[in-house]
């Protein structure tokens, strides 16, 4: 098992918009058996490329640790294609540890990927599903859950978020 290096705000590839994935090789494999190591390591439920110091489009989904029977998911090139509603929920993201903050965003997404044998799919998600995909999805656009907050959510972070080195940090295997 190897797990990787996960970036913190302040890492430029954070920042950076990710390129599209063009072909499933081996590379790709392995990267995508390491992007799940780690973000179990990590006690995560989502991780996208660009965490991992790889400027990508590509995510790993593991939605276990809230909802039984969920398995570790590959989405490569993901795009939304329709959103509907809003809702506020918690969220957190392993590149700004220990920080919590609620964020609105739409409830309900369509939203089209390629799987890890090239195969093109179109899914409607809601719930938490859909919530993970729109924060990953985020960071191959280059943006962080914290940059969209309102003043309070934004002054209640404050503090935690100038403690952040961006260094980076590697999660303990399990
Ligand atoms: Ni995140």
């Amino acid at each position: 098992m190897s797990i990787l290096k996960i970036r913190t705000i302040g890492d430029p590839i954070l920042t950076k918009i990710a390129k599209p994935v063009e072909e499933i090789n081996d590379f790709i494999l392995k990267l995508a058996t390491e992007m799940i190591d780690t973000m179990i390591a990590g006690d995560g439920i989502g991780l996208a490329a660009p965490q991992v110091g790889y400027s990508i489009r590509m995510l790993a989904i593991d939605l276990s640790l809230i909802e039984k029977d969920a398995l570790p998911m590959v989405y490569i090139n993901p795009e939304i294609t329709k959103t509907e509603g809003e809702c506020e929920m918690e969220e957190g993201c392993l590149s700004v540890p220990e920080v919590f903050a609620n964020v609105k965003r739409p409830e309900k997404i369509t939203f089209a990927y390629t799987d890890l044998d090239w195969k093109k799919h179109s899914v409607f998600a809601d719930g938490y599903l859909a919530r993970v995909l729109q924060h990953e999805i985020d960071h191959l656009n280059g943006h962080l859950f914290v940059e969209q907050l309102d003043k309070t959510e934004k002054s209640k972070i404050s503090k935690k978020l100038k403690k952040i080195k961006p260094d980076g940090w590697t999660p303990k295997s399990k």
